[in-house]
């Protein structure tokens, strides 16, 4: 069977056996990736920017991972965390009891983003007895009922599921490019004030269990929330005895240049959110929070059948293992700011590019409104063009977000970039 034909072959299952709701946005037949590229199934060699939506940190298949998934699926492959313990999760436990912030220390796993949001929520509900929800307009949690009926990112999201989830109520966030008329000095009070007529108007805060937001927003926009507001948040929280929930399943993991993006404002939640980058690619989630609050949560309160997996708990020790040996972490910061600096150099001043912007490697080119739906997807397909696999975020698709592996090798990342500079110059 020729490539071609072996190419088409699996295009048409796809296209017959495969739910048509997922978006899809290349129909590309991938063989096999390493690192930041990837290979089609005709031997077509692309770069990859997107990095499995943020999860590959350390690059795809990272010897050190594939080593470690072996290993544990030799010694066995699934059990049930509630039938037993295991080595895998309990050292990872205590690995991300001892890399979280302040006295977050004690884990639930689960296999996603979404069911680990979801937990979240429970766990806050459960804890306080109390039904309010605060999340913010722009903000993504994934697709879970629970998360989508926290998700303002986008009306889509929503559609076809209402009524989902009660008593939950949307804030602004606070970024100034996403407010209008409201100057930079003001963002933190504006937003702290649309809270107080949502406890005004609406509910009264001793009926809000938590408040949920992603210190720096991903599939909205990219774009970081004020420290300032973080910490006013956290004093508000506290006044009112609402838990703080940050949803670091995007920006945790070295992402923003710091292990989570709680340390940019030093602000620790109640309760920590994480996938994508917790294992670098094998399903997983985790709810991180006090030993104190955990052993509030009734037992058989929540649950999972997968959570924890032994496999996916390996990998993430070898990933996490990775990230901190190699300084990381300290590589997203300091790179980021030269990606940065180089991308505001070729692009600022090109009609129709807002803004350049980044913490870490969690990078956003904005493109103007007016010209954003029509320019983005071309710019998307000359870079697929150029062998160069990018993706986009912001309510209307307005930002070409880069996920760059951690790890990403020098001259992979220059002709990645290089492709970037050239799909957006010829487009614009
Ligand atoms: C901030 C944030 N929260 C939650 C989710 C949902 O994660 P998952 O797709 O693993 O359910 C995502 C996914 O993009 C996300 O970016």
């Amino acid at each position: 069977m020729t490539l071609q034909n072996k190419t088409a072959e699996i295009q048409g299952k796809a296209r017959k056996h495969l739910s048509p709701v997922m978006t899809r946005v290349t129909e590309m037949v991938i063989d096999r990736a390493k690192g930041a590229r990837f290979w089609t199934a005709e031997g077509e060699e692309y770069i990859d920017f997107v990095s499995g939506v943020a999860v590959n940190a350390i690059g795809h298949a990272h010897e050190a991972m594939v080593a470690a998934i072996q290993k544990q699926s030799e010694a066995f492959i699934h059990f049930g965390l509630n039938y037993g313990y295991y080595e895998s999760a309990v050292n990872l436990a205590e690995k991300l009891a001892e890399i979280t912030p302040g006295n977050l220390d004690t884990v639930f796993f689960s296999n996603s983003g979404g069911e680990a949001i979801d937990g979240a929520i429970k766990l806050a509900k459960a804890v306080t007895g109390r039904p309010g929800i605060i999340a913010f307009e722009g903000s993504f949690h994934g697709r879970t009922m629970g998360a989508t009926a926290i998700t303002a990112s986008s009306s889509k999201y929503r559609k076809f599921y209402e009524p989902i989830l009660g008593e939950v109520y949307h804030a602004p966030y606070p970024y100034p490019g996403q407010l209008k008329g409201v100057n930079e000095n003001e963002v933190t009070e504006y937003c702290l004030s649309q809270i107080q007529k949502i406890f005004d108007l609406r509910i009264d805060p001793s009926r809000v269990a938590a408040i949920i937001i992603e210190p720096v927003m991903g599939e909205g926009g990219y774009f970081p929330a004020q420290p300032e507001f973080l910490k006013k948040l956290r004093k508000l929280s506290d006044q009112h005895g609402i838990l703080l929930i940050f949803d670091e399943v995007q920006t945790g993991f070295g992402r923003t240049g710091k292990m989570f993006a709680a340390e940019h404002s030093g602000v620790t939640p109640d309760i920590l959110v994480l996938a994508k980058a917790l294992s670098g690619g094998m399903p997983l989630g985790a709810i991180v929070a006090s030993r104190e609050l955990h052993e509030k949560w009734p037992a058989g309160g929540h649950g999972s059948t997968f959570g924890g997996n032994p496999v996916s708990c390996a990998a993430a020790l070898a990933n996490i293992k990775v990230l901190q040996e190699e300084n990381l972490i300290e590589r997203s910061s300091k790179l980021g700011e030269t990606i940065v600096a180089r991308l505001k150099a070729s692009l600022n001043g090109l009609r129709g590019v807002k803004e350049v912007r980044g913490i870490g490697l969690m990078i956003g080119i904005e493109f103007e409104a007016s010209i954003a739906p029509s320019a983005v997807p071309l710019i998307k397909q000359k870079a697929l063009e150029h062998k160069l696999l990018i993706m986009n975020c912001g309510v209307y698709g307005q930002t070409i977000r880069l996920m760059l592996p951690l790890n990403i090798e020098e001259d992979v990342l220059e002709q990645g970039l290089s492709r970037l500079e050239s799909a957006i110059k010829e487009t614009l």
